[in-house]
């Protein structure tokens, strides 16, 4: 059937949607024929005139316009999708001709370039790494190595008491009790490295805070040359093949004999060097025999096993590598000279 106003409703459609070009007014256009108050609406009055034939077939004449109406408005919702993303693809498209954002990506501090290579030589020689806590038993810190209550030595380390029994441990050496009890009577081969505290005046060679590495060997035939051999290899690996060490006697009540190591300067001696002062030599650890006391109080018996310990400044090991003037340097993080260690 043929109607005129329904002709027109669906020309109507046909071009409104033609026309649009947003998702946004499809929809107005959809609902403005297709919805409950629609145009066709106003058709239905007409249906009352009509005969049940005559109904039924602009009943579907109507329906017809609707279906064809409704496919045009998906084909169009189609299109205008595909155009929006094709439009939001030009908008983010990526230009990989421009310059990239240069992030700074920041170095190791020197501390740890430093252990690090300390860690690796060690643990090229065979040692294995031990730990221990920072917050610890003067048993251990003390007792055990052979500074008992109101020894002298202990004016030498002052640190920071949590309470009468626990304190800031003033050196990595309690370790060695803690590893010799841990091994009960089996040869030791460890290394710690940790950070000490010490109740120290801060300035270019003190701080309250820094870190040291302790050597521990333990086994039976073990000579002072042992440790020597073992200090001397340490050195030429960290400071070059021309470096010789020369050891001093000295004190600690947890070696006998103590040493005190010095390494040969790179300045041959010259008179005005700042980091030898003219003597050819700088002091950079110290090391013994543990203390035949130190091995029977962590159950090893001294006539059966023999040790060496040592204890190496971490910081003094850098500042001497890279002539770094003042210890304070490691840690107040300051960009200008953290950056002149910084590797591509
Ligand atoms: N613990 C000593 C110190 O901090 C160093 C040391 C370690 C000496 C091991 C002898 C043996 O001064």
């Amino acid at each position: 059937m043929e109607d005129q106003e329904l002709k027109e409703i669906y020309e109507n459609a046909m071009k409104d949607i033609e026309k649009i070009d947003s998702l946004d007014s499809l929809n107005e256009v959809k609902n403005d024929y297709l919805s409950k108050k629609s145009r066709f609406m106003g058709l239905m009055a007409k249906m009352k005139e009509l005969t049940i034939e005559g109904k039924k077939a602009f009943g579907e004449a109507i329906n017809r316009a609707k279906n064809d109406i409704t496919t045009k408005i998906e084909e169009k919702r189609i299109l205008l999708e595909q155009k929006q993303l094709e439009k939001k693809l030009k908008e983010e498209e990526i230009d990989f001709t421009l310059p990239a954002v240069n992030y700074e990506i920041g170095g190791k501090n020197p501390f740890f370039i430093i252990q690090d290579e300390m860690i690796d030589i060690f643990l090229g020689m065979g040692y294995e790494i031990a730990e221990g806590p920072e917050v610890e038993l003067d048993h251990f810190n003390f007792e055990l190595l052979n500074i008992p209550k109101d020894h002298p030595a202990r004016d030498m380390q002052d640190t920071f008491y949590i309470d009468e029994n626990t304190l800031m441990r003033t050196h990595t050496s309690p370790v060695q009790a803690r590893v010799m009890q841990e091994k009960k009577g089996k040869p030791i081969k460890i290394i710690c490295p940790g950070k000490v505290y010490r109740r120290d005046d801060d300035d270019a060679t003190h701080s309250h805070q820094f870190g040291q590495i302790e050597g521990l060997v333990v086994d039976k035939n073990i000579t002072l040359s042992n440790l020597k051999a073992t200090l001397e290899l340490f050195i030429k690996k960290m400071y070059g093949e021309k470096r010789e060490i020369r050891l001093r006697s000295s004190y600690f009540p947890f070696t006998e004999p103590s040493v005190e190591v010095d390494v040969s300067c790179d300045c041959g001696g010259k008179e005005n060097c700042s980091k030898c002062k003219g003597t050819g030599w700088i002091e950079i650890l110290g090391g013994g025999m543990v203390h035949p006391n130190v091995l029977k109080m962590s159950g090893y018996d001294p006539n059966e096993y023999q040790g060496f310990a040592f204890g190496v400044g971490i910081e003094r090991v850098a500042m001497l590598r890279y002539g770094i003037d003042d210890i304070r340097r490691f840690y107040q993080n300051d960009v200008r000279f953290l950056s002149q260690f910084k590797r591509k």
